[in-house]
């Protein structure tokens, strides 16, 4: 366990006081996430569980994207509450928020997760024995994961090396269309945080990722995380923000959906509507289609999702 200052072990304290509450406030959810000390009950630095500074994690939102979106080894939150918040405040209104779902080995993390970010969905479990078919396809994949020769328990399907991140980065190229993940920058295949300029510098062991495995990893934006490097609890890491592409790897392309109904469902999951919606507005199309109604007389996308509309569409016409 990490030996907390006087001011760690308050604000700790204090953010502990929080989480007796059953609903937290937008600022009480941030004090939670920049005071609850992973360190103060756990031995986090053997289970390489580093939490991502509040600031780095809010700049990580603007590569992540969004779309149903799956955090691997999530901690208490921090990457997908920014995920969350930034798609909310980039949304209209009445546009709900795609699904996000948390996975983290730790339960008393998921607990803390499920009072930081209770919209997430939160599953306990170890992402490497994990059944991932039963979730279906994701548009985006968020990791910080545990660095280097982090202790697993089992491996990314193609990469044979040591490091837990490209393990993995391994793993979430076959769930999602696109990620997102902060790295060791030695990991990296470049150098640009904390230099003065982008640098390309893929190591022995990134070479034998991308040839093993087929997936590059590219910089994002652009942001420099070693502003940041002074506000991670208990180590100051030198680590890049990379994404990686999926969706167009030859051995995902079988991957897209070959019909019409399948492309716009997973849309409308990008979306967030729910499936009862979803189905209501397929039947309600197939219906008219079968009443040999035209298709320029029904309904336009943005209809879709509007409440008066399902409404009428599930009535009897
Ligand atoms: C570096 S921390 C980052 C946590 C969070 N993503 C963040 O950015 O604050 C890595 C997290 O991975 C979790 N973890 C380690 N091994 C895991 C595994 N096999 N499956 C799921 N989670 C794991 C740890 O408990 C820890 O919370």
């Amino acid at each position: 366990m990490a030996k907390l200052t006087k001011a760690e072990a308050r604000a700790h304290a204090r953010a502990l006081e929080l989480l007796d509450k059953d609903v937290l406030t937008y600022d009480e959810r941030l004090f939670v996430l920049e005071n609850w000390n992973e360190g103060a009950n756990h031995i986090n630095g053997v289970a390489g569980a580093f939490f991502t500074p509040v600031g780095l994690a809010g700049d990580f939102a603007i590569d992540a994207g969004g779309g149903r979106t799956i955090d691997l080894c999530a901690g208490i939150g921090a990457l997908a509450f920014h995920v969350h918040w930034r798609g909310f405040y980039g949304r209209e209104r009445n546009m709900p928020s795609p699904e996000i779902l948390c996975i983290e080995i730790n339960p008393a993390y998921v607990d803390v997760g499920r009072k930081v970010l209770p919209e997430a969905t939160w599953i306990c479990a170890d992402v490497f024995g994990f059944d991932f078919a039963s979730l279906g396809q994701f548009r985006t994949a968020i990791a910080n994961p545990p660095f280097g020769a982090t202790a697993r328990t089992g491996a990314g399907p193609r990469y044979t090396g040591r490091a837990f991140e490209f393990h993995l980065i391994d793993l979430a190229s076959d769930i999602a269309d696109h990620g997102t993940f902060i790295i060791p920058q030695t990991s990296a295949p470049f150098q640009y945080s904390g230099v003065q300029c982008y640098r390309e510098r893929p190591s022995a062991d990134y070479l034998k990722f991308t040839q093993q495995t087929g997936i590059h990893l590219e910089a994002g934006c652009g942001v420099d995380c070693s502003y940041y490097r002074d506000q991670w609890r208990g180590i100051a890491p030198s680590v890049e923000i990379v994404c990686a592409n999926f969706e167009d790897m030859p051995r995902n392309k079988n991957r897209s959906s070959p019909d019409a109904e399948t492309e716009l469902r997973a849309l409308w999951n990008d979306h967030g509507i729910p499936v009862d919606r979803q189905n209501a507005v397929v039947d309600h199309i197939k219906a008219v289609a079968r009443a040999g109604v035209k298709f320029e007389k029904c309904s336009t996308q943005g209809e879709l999702f509007d409440e008066s509309w399902l409404a009428k569409a599930r009535a009897p016409f």
